[in-house]
């Protein structure tokens, strides 16, 4: 870490994806979980949530040689990865006929637009979590697992009831390439019951 206070960790690893030839920071915060749980397996059925600009997915690729089989969804659109499914899509208007398979890991680093208001950003916040909780009961296969971001407070404690009841262990990650100063975090559900 540089002594100069102002380039905090978030500053370092922009650098760093730049030099990668990563397309977002966010790549260091997948790499750094995975290498503590090792969630990422060739030939699995991956659901990566809120994707784009697609560092996340560029991550699978390499950790997997290219052997797994992935889908993508954001409402922005993405600069095309060979070999993956991508749906531009609102997470809000998602319908079951939009995704065809089971998965056994799914992924979700999604947040909504920040008004700055406190109340309405917890509310945007819950209720895309409440359609990955849909989805997680409806795709995501016994024993599989499910990594997603929340905000310390409210959408913390909302995720970690549903993990807590719904996976054998849940653990709760700040990875190095998240700003301190931030309050997301990551909740990982592990062997979905
Ligand atoms: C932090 S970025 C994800 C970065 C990604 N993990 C990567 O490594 O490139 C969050 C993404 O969530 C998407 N998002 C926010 N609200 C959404 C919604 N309602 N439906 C779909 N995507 C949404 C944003 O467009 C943004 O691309």
């Amino acid at each position: 870490m540089s002594k100069n206070s102002n380039y905090t960790g978030g500053e370092r690893f922009n650098k760093l994806s730049k030099k990668d030839g990563y397309r977002s920071r966010a790549a260091y915060k997948l790499k750094q979980i995975n290498k503590l749980q090792n969630l990422i397996k060739q030939n699995q059925n991956i659901l990566d949530i809120g994707c784009a600009p697609g560092s996340w997915i560029q991550v699978i690729k390499e950790i997997t040689k290219g052997k797994a089989n992935i889908t993508g969804v954001d409402i922005l659109p993405m600069e095309k990865i060979e070999g993956i499914i991508f749906l531009q899509k609102d997470l809000l208007e998602i319908k079951d006929s939009d995704l065809k398979d089971h998965f056994h890991l799914v992924l979700s680093d999604i947040a909504p637009n920040i008004t700055g208001i406190g109340i309405t950003d917890t509310q945007n916040m819950i209720e895309l979590l409440n359609i990955e909780i849909y989805l997680i009961n409806k795709y995501l296969v016994k024993g599989g697992s499910f990594l997603a971001k929340c905000f310390q407070g409210n959408s913390f404690d909302h995720l970690k009831k549903f993990m807590k009841n719904n996976f054998d262990e849940v653990i709760r990650f700040k990875p190095e390439a998240s700003r301190k100063s931030s309050k997301e975090c990551y909740l990982l559900g592990k062997f979905k019951k």
